[in-house]
């Protein structure tokens, strides 16, 4: 018998994509159910030319308030890493392979659950089409959810972290931890050396940013 086939956001997208154009319909998209559980879509947010895309899994708490991703505690330690590694993150575009915060009730809060296959599948057409419009240099997969997402299922983030990788989304690729691990450390000198590691790994990209903030400082 003939499977049902897979509901994803590919019908949703313009023939002629602008972020602002995919922000406005991405707002609306209810392509798997996780609209029913989020507040708002949280699209990506950054420089429209940006070299480099950060990709995380989804929006958390904080940024299914705001509307904007990472904002909340991860989104301030990925702030300070890349500060750390010599990135200004109002040069790079930053964003999520699934744009709806999933969770569950514990008590008074809302806990993070990870989106399923199914969920991913449905929200990539408008990751596929942030990275058509924006076209960066490297994408910056944080964490498991992002890594495997685009480099499939058998990557491991503990053994591939940091090695810049070609893929056909984008001309490299650059797997690392998720800064929410950083945050969940056992004690504070585990957080401390993982934050070092972590920096490093960004530090690897940062060479593809800094000619744009050559550029953007000698168009301004
Ligand atoms: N974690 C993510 O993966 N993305 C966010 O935007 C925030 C937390």
């Amino acid at each position: 018998m003939a499977r049902a086939a897979i509901e994803t956001a590919a019908p949703l997208i313009p023939p002629r994509p602008t972020l602002a154009l995919l922000r406005e319909i991405a707002a609306g998209c209810t392509a798997c159910d996780l609209y029913k559980c989020g507040t708002q879509t949280v699209f990506g947010e950054g420089r429209g030319q940006a070299r480099a895309m950060l990709v995380g899994e989804q929006p958390g708490d904080s940024e299914d308030k705001a509307g904007r991703p990472f904002v909340g505690p991860a989104g301030k330690l990925l702030d300070k890493a890349l500060l750390a590694a010599g990135i200004d993150r109002k040069l790079v575009y930053v964003t999520n392979v699934v744009k709806h915060f999933k969770w569950v009730p514990r008590g008074k809060r809302r806990l993070h659950e990870k989106p399923n296959a199914r969920e991913i599948a449905a929200c990539r057409p408008w990751l596929e089409a942030e990275i058509a419009v924006v076209k960066p240099r490297v994408l910056v997969l944080l964490g498991a959810t992002a890594a495997q997402a685009i480099l499939g299922r058998s990557f491991k983030v503990t053994q591939q972290r940091g090695q810049i990788l070609a893929s056909d989304l984008a001309p490299r690729v650059m797997a690392t931890v998720h800064p929410s691990s950083l945050l969940r450390a056992p004690d504070e000198e585990t957080r401390r050396r993982e934050t070092q590691r972590f920096v490093e790994d960004l530090s690897g990209i940062a060479p593809l940013v800094a000619d744009e903030a050559e550029e953007a400082s000698a168009t301004h």
